[in-house]
């Protein structure tokens, strides 16, 4: 498991030597640290993902838009997560739980009773993240990208392009969301009486 990972981490590597220096963390298996995790904890926005797992890629190609909310459990090493999903006109809330294993750098989610794996890469200089998904698999590898905020810059974007290449997939099956159609998140006002709800309940 462990040259495993070492392999895609060096294939993911050329990444880096082509762009500036600052880019040079865009690797996987880089362990998960207090600070990675007091960094993590924050609103994500999802901005795309090129997905060869079908029911991966379907579901994004019905989702508008979606945020969440990452709470990590630094001492049960859990994570909790508040999802707003804008899905056909309808916002929907929901939240999981997911596990997350330092030492190789991974997320991982109970679905269905089945252990799904998902490496971090952290951007922290461009405030995003990405997580890659069966790397080595032709018809399931994906790679999805999330950003603290909802629009990406040119520079973010082609980091996303380029590490889609460098996983051996192609820039057009990148699906990206739109977050400049403001009309298409539906979750904004269910999220502002979220906001709401905490203050009052702050409120002594
Ligand atoms: C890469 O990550 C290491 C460890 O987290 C850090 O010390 C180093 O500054 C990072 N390099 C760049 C270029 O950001
Ligand atoms: C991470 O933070 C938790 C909670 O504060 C603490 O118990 C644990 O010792 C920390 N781990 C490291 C490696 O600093
Ligand atoms: C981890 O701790 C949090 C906060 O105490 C709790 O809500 C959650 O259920 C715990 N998870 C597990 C798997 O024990
Ligand atoms: C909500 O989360 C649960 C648990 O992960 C999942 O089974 C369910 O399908 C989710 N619902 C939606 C609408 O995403
Ligand atoms: C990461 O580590 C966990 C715990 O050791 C292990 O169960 C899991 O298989 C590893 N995942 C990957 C993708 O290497």
């Amino acid at each position: 498991m462990a040259l495993h990972v070492l392999l895609v981490a060096l294939s993911l590597l050329p990444l880096l030597e082509a762009q500036n220096p600052e880019h040079a963390n865009v690797t996987i298996g880089t362990p998960i640290t207090n600070e990675t995790l007091s960094w993590l904890s924050d609103k994500w926005f999802f901005m795309g993902a090129a997905f060869r797992n079908l029911e991966y890629k379907q579901s994004v190609q019905k989702l508008q838009t979606e945020f969440f909310y990452l709470i990590p459990n630094l001492i049960n090493d859990t994570m909790e997560v508040p999802e707003f999903l804008t899905t056909e006109d309808r916002c929907v809330y929901n939240s999981t739980h997911m596990g997350f294993q330092r030492e190789n750098g991974t997320f991982s989610k109970n679905a269905g009773g089945v252990e799904i794996f998902a490496h971090l890469i952290v951007l922290k200089k461009h405030g995003a993240f990405m997580l890659a998904f069966d790397p080595k698999d032709e018809k399931k590898k994906g790679l999805s990208f999330y950003a603290k905020k909802p629009d990406l810059a040119p520079e973010l974007r082609e980091i996303f392009q380029k590490a889609v290449k460098d996983m051996g997939m192609d820039e057009s099956e990148i699906i990206f969301v739109d977050w400049k159609k403001s009309l298409s998140d539906k979750c904004s006002q269910q999220q502002k009486q979220l906001e709401l709800e905490k203050e009052t309940k702050k409120d002594p």
